[in-house]
């Protein structure tokens, strides 16, 4: 794309963490504070991956993997999503074995880190202890003079979580994440699975261009024409821009998470694509 096309895009984001520091929790906390007025009330679905505007009005789009087989799984795949990882530590316990290989992960794909030392409404919380540890690993965050954005939140009473978001906007600053939305989707499938009533779904995210009703998509070694897209609170969309995760119908089958998916011109040329890799 010529740099005239390149427009800011939202940060993509993904939580990892020791279990039970507060992964989902603050997922769900973020996705269900930050709605917009007159969407209130809408049901959410567990679609994998959402976004939401922050208080100062931008948009950062989450991932909600489960952990981090399936960002382990995603880029052994080649697949390239996160643009910053939060690391979630529970500020009442301490950098686990998982908070340590969450950093590993992280630091292998050259993506930053920002630290959320959760569970700081707990009387037990101990935030010092942690940055204390995290030194340890050579993760001195800002306060202590290091490079590592850190911030207390608690996902039980919202404590500190816009200030996070903040954090994670100044970090995309920094990386001047753009992307061109005048031209043909492409992206990378984030979960796929048959449901009775609708056929095979799948959570794309958009990472360049614009999806829309109609197109032919190629998706690993399934394709079809887009039938309908939803957003997590199931609101019929019918185009969506870069950084936008979509639940989409009307695929054949369901791709690997982590599979690339891309818009065609020509349904026969994705249908011969797609037959061909399914033989592999
Ligand atoms: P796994 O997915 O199992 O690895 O766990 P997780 O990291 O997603 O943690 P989860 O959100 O399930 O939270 C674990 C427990 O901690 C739950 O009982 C939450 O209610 C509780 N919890 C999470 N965040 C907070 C917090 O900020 N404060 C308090 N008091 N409890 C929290
Ligand atoms: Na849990
Ligand atoms: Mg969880």
């Amino acid at each position: 794309d010529a740099v005239e096309d390149l427009e800011e895009r939202a940060p993509i984001v993904t939580i990892m963490g020791h279990v039970d520091h507060g992964k989902t929790s603050l997922l769900d906390y973020i996705r269900d504070a930050n709605v917009t007025s007159g969407e209130a009330g809408g049901i959410t679905q567990h679609i994998g991956a959402y976004k939401v505007k922050t208080e100062s009005g931008r948009t950062v789009t989450f991932l909600d993997t489960p952990g981090h087989e399936a960002f382990t799984a995603m880029r052994a795949r080649g697949a390239k999503v996160t643009d910053v990882v939060i690391i979630v530590v529970a500020a009442d316990d301490s950098v686990m074995p998982q908070t340590k290989e969450a950093i590993n992960h992280a630091q292998a794909a050259g993506v930053p880190i920002i630290i959320a030392l959760n569970k700081i409404d707990k009387p037990a919380a101990n935030p010092d202890k942690v940055r204390e540890e995290l030194a340890q690993l050579n993760i001195l965050v800002e306060e202590w003079g290091g490079k590592y954005q850190s911030q207390e939140v608690s996902a039980k009473t919202g404590q500190g979580i816009n200030d996070l978001l903040e954090k994670v906007l100044l970090e995309a600053e920094l990386l001047e994440l753009k992307a061109n939305k005048n031209r043909n989707a492409v992206g990378t499938v984030i979960e796929a699975a048959l449901d009775k009533g609708r056929g095979y779904v799948a959570t794309m995210l958009v990472q360049t261009g614009t999806l829309k009703v109609g197109d032919i998509v190629l998706a690993g070694s399934h394709y079809g024409r887009v039938k309908a897209m939803t957003d997590h609170r199931g609101r019929k969309m019918k185009e969506a821009g870069p950084s936008t995760p979509v639940q989409l119908l009307g695929l054949d089958g369901a791709p690997q998470a982590g599979d690339k998916f891309l818009v065609m011109e020509s349904e026969r040329e994705a249908r011969e694509i797609a037959s061909n890799r399914s033989q592999v």
